[in-house]
């Protein structure tokens, strides 16, 4: 979702010190002077092996088809990837447009049925559908996606987040009036939605009725798993054992795992509750106010804490679904710990345990790793893998990230200490147990002096060299007054453009340490603020989101730029997708989206001959009585009496060639 400036979540007022004040700051000179450090020189062989590892371990279950097909070196040496397409130029054109010679189509738009036999309504261009219906069509606002073959690169599943609702888009009428029907619908088109698809003569298409077609809402019940489980804060008068949550809300980013599930992020969500006039203290550091962005605690008191003030615990989790089994119950895993998370993403260690990165988009917040207790089982015994591993995400230990300023960089263990001597996390400190720590993540990071992150989104993990990265998309409020000024990490003031940082662990995933540097700091060579030019090489963006390597390592980046191609953004139109060579660091632009979208989510089939891609929130910002659906957009349909609407999109090459090359 795109948030703006005005209006970001701003809860982090600890006072860890940031890694300005307690390094040298000539160190810090010497990390600036080298951004542009050659990853080759930085990536010794015991870094290759450990990529090796990963890929090992994940092909074991078979289960990432995108990365077995890596061929060239990414950012392990070498040239890397070619880019085998003319960059476009910016565009403020109300389409999708990509290079000559590809073809972009919209293939699952918000309120198409997904497929469920025998529900199956259309959609309703004046947004007329009930709340039963959207509960089995197409949620709103996709996020991220991935493919699941089911035939190869000839028929899949395709797994994504609905992120959140448009009331004004939503309703025929906006919120102009204010109905319990309208919070059921709301909270129909949330979640999660799994579609099967298949490649035909005419191009992709939904597989409809299919057995796969599957929404999750933010009503269907999930259980919980981890040291959070049956918590004395996670348990309602609904729920007096803390052990079932109704729904999942604000997924944005996914990920997958080497087992065949799919992984996604509870992030806005405190945007959804309402507290009182004084909220608590562990409710303003999860940035929960008075006010509501989407108006459910008036017609659902779930989402009022005075009336739950447990609900709240129970969101922010990682969520696990395995999209091949439509009866499978989802699972919150609560060891990853709770944040605003983005999404999550996995890597193997060599000897086959998960480690699952994450990082919360809120400025001043942290970067998470959790390293799994056991090893990851193959499918055995009448088990799936996914079966086999259905709680392998419930032990292990999770880190913080801290990063120094000499570019190395270290994992801060969030683990319950029995008595102060044995750590920082106990009891009087507010930390009863591990189940506390997880569920108060941000207060235990605020301790341990991790870094604040000008607003992690996604990360990416290179399959071939094994460096992790990750996508800071801005901070107007770096430097500002009263609040953290410049870092390492974290280089600008008032930092409006984004960064996207790396690191390598030492020795394996599960390393403690590890070293670090910038991709790129994202910007505009023309504007006249120093800070806002950056340092692309290539075609200049802004609010780097999305981040994934396909087969080839080419890392795709996609942008959420907040502002709409308005002042410092006017000469980047709108946001767009880029394809970047992470050994050289060239980027180009591939793809640019229509008015007032964001590109979100990126995947391929095991060929890289099919991409998919979501673009979110197309026309957002129109009036929230609904009287002007069409200010600003009208994509994908152009429907005089319509509006626009959140959908994936199929990118495919004229010649059938890959994506890209
Ligand atoms: Fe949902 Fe951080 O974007
Ligand atoms: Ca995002
Ligand atoms: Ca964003």
């Amino acid at each position: 979702m795109a948030k703006d400036f005005s209006e970001m979540e701003d809860s982090n007022r600890s006072s860890n010190l940031s890694i300005h004040e307690v390094s040298d700051p000539e160190r810090r000179l010497w990390l600036r002077g080298g951004l542009g450090l050659s990853l080759g020189g930085l990536l010794g062989p015991a870094g290759a092996m450990g990529a090796m590892g990963a890929i090992g371990a994940m092909g074991a279950v078979g289960a990432v088809g995108s990365v077995s097909g890596c061929a060239s070196g990414a950012s392990g040496g070498g040239a890397g990837p070619v880019l085998g397409f003319a960059p476009l130029r910016v565009s403020v054109a109300d389409r999708v447009v990509v290079p000559e010679g590809y073809t972009a189509r919209v293939l699952a738009p918000w309120g198409e049925a997904v497929g469920i036999a025998g529900q199956m309504p259309a959609f309703k261009f004046d947004a007329s559908n009930t709340a039963e219906e959207q509960a089995v069509q197409m949620g709103m606002h996709h996020d991220g996606i991935h493919y699941y073959a089911l035939d190869g690169s000839r028929r899949g599943l395709l797994c994504l987040n609905q992120e959140y609702t448009d009331d004004a888009l939503l309703h025929p009428d906006g919120q102009a009036t204010w109905t319990l029907d309208k919070v059921k619908k709301a909270q129909a088109a949330h979640g999660i939605t799994v579609i099967e698809i298949e490649q035909r003569p005419d191009g992709w298409q939904m597989v409809r009725p299919s057995r796969y077609a599957r929404r999750i809402t933010a009503t269907t019940p999930f259980s919980i798993g981890g040291p959070a489980a049956g918590h004395v804060l996670m348990r309602t008068n609904a729920d007096p054992a803390g052990l079932t949550v109704l729904g999942t809300i604000a997924n944005c980013a996914s990920g997958i795992t080497p087992w065949g599930t799919y992984l996604s992020g509870e992030e806005n969500w405190a945007n959804y509750f309402t507290a009182a006039d004084v909220p608590t203290a562990h409710e303003r550091r999860w940035g929960i106010n008075k006010a509501s962005w989407y108006r459910w605690p008036e017609f659902d008191a779930r989402f009022d804490t005075v009336r739950n003030p447990n609900e709240p615990n129970r969101f922010g989790w990682v969520v696990e679904v395995d999209p091949m089994d439509p009866n499978s119950t989802p699972a919150k895993r609560t060891a990853l710990g709770r944040a605003a998370h983005e999404g999550a993403w996995v890597a193997a260690t060599k000897d086959g345990r998960a480690v699952v990165y994450s990082g919360e988009d809120a400025i001043f917040e942290y970067i998470y790793k959790f390293v799994s207790r056991d090893k990851i089982q193959p499918a055995s015994k009448g088990k799936t893998a996914a079966q086999a591993n259905a709680t392998l995400l419930d032990h292990g230990t999770l880190f913080v990230a801290r990063f120094d300023a000499d570019g190395t960089g270290r994992w801060l263990p969030l683990v319950h200490a029995a008595a102060p001597e044995q750590g920082p996390l106990h009891a009087a400190r507010g930390f009863a147990d591990q189940g506390e720590v997880v569920i108060k993540a941000r207060q235990a990071s605020d301790l341990l002096g991790a870094t604040k992150m000008d607003r992690p989104e996604w990360l990416a993990i290179d399959p071939q060299s094994g460096w992790v990265y990750c996508t800071l998309t801005n901070n107007s409020q770096r430097g500002a007054p009263g609040r953290p000024g410049v870092d390492a990490a974290n280089p600008r003031a008032q930092n409006t453009m984004g960064q996207i940082i790396r690191w390598k662990e030492t020795g394996d995933f599960s390393g403690e340490t590890f070293q670090w540097n910038h991709l790129l700091l994202a910007g505009d060579p023309a504007n006249e603020r120093a800070e806002a030019k950056g340092n692309i090489k290539g075609d200049p963006f802004a609010g780097p989101d999305t981040i994934a390597f396909d087969g080839r390592g080419v890392l795709w980046i996609g942008t959420d730029n907040s502002a709409n191609s308005q002042g410092e953004f006017s000469r980047m139109g709108h946001n767009q997708l880029l394809a970047c060579n992470p050994a050289s660091g060239e980027v180009r632009r591939f793809l640019v989206g229509p008015a007032r979208a964001e590109i979100t989510g990126a995947t391929w089939t095991p060929d890289g001959r099919t991409m998919f891609i979501n673009i979110q929130h197309p026309g957002s910002g129109s009036p929230r009585d609904g009287s002007n659906p069409r200010q600003f957009s009208n994509w994908p349909d152009f429907n005089p009496t319509g509006r626009p609407r959140s959908a994936t999109v199929v990118i495919t090459r004229v010649d059938g060639g890959v994506i890209g090359a």
